[in-house]
């Protein structure tokens, strides 16, 4: 089997944030960068249990197991740099009127306030995961989704244009674990939304 991609993790200059704090992001950088390990480490374990283009019958459980994992490593790699990538340090809270998620969320929900009420209620529901608002490549409409964990609930197809990461361990040293709104709200001070106009197609999404 040819080597498959090695995968180096990216770097964010993200201090001064409002509401997270430097020591939460270095905290959560270091999981991102586990994700990355991970992902290389499956691929190459993958990788090696072919012998001559070929999986033995013995192995195949073990391969069975660790293609499994991809589907958790990926995403959990994936997303946090999603994730990094719409923070940004001395941003504005909600987005232009004029700015392209804006009228793209108003095409969508009727409104931008109506968005942000579903996206906001995604972020509290009780479980470990993520909020995503993805982008209908097809009809340029978002949606907002609960994904568990980093794998189940993504939808196929479509772009993640805004994610937000509600696993404990992003609001770690700033925030209790019932608090999860007052962390939702730091990210939305927080939130790079030049970076997520870039992830919208041209569709207008009517
Ligand atoms: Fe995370």
């Amino acid at each position: 089997m040819p080597k498959t991609a090695v995968y180096r993790p990216k770097s964010y200059s993200l201090s001064g944030l409002r509401g997270i704090s430097d020591k939460t992001l270095e905290t959560h950088f270091k999981l991102y960068e586990g994700y990355v390990k991970q992902t290389n480490a499956l691929n190459e374990k993958i990788s090696d249990l072919f012998q001559r283009g070929r999986v033995d019958q013995d192995k195949f459980p073990d391969y069975s197991e660790l293609k499994r994992r991809l589907g958790f490593e990926y995403n959990g790699m994936v997303l946090h740099e999603y994730y990094f990538e719409n923070l940004k340090r001395d941003a504005g809270d909600d987005p232009k009127k004029s700015s392209a998620f804006y009228r793209r969320a108003a095409a969508s929900f009727g409104d931008y306030e109506t968005w942000k009420t579903d996206f906001v209620g995604i972020g509290k529901m009780r479980g470990v995961g993520w909020a995503i608002c993805y982008e209908d490549p097809a009809s340029g409409r978002i949606s907002n989704h609960w994904i568990t964990l980093h794998e189940t609930g993504n939808i196929a197809g479509f772009r993640p244009v805004l994610v937000m990461d509600v696993w404990e361990h992003a609001f770690l040293f700033d925030y209790k674990p019932a608090e999860r709104e007052k962390y939702i709200e730091a990210f939305f001070a927080n939130i790079h939304w030049d970076a997520v106009d870039k992830r919208l197609g041209r569709s207008e999404g009517r």
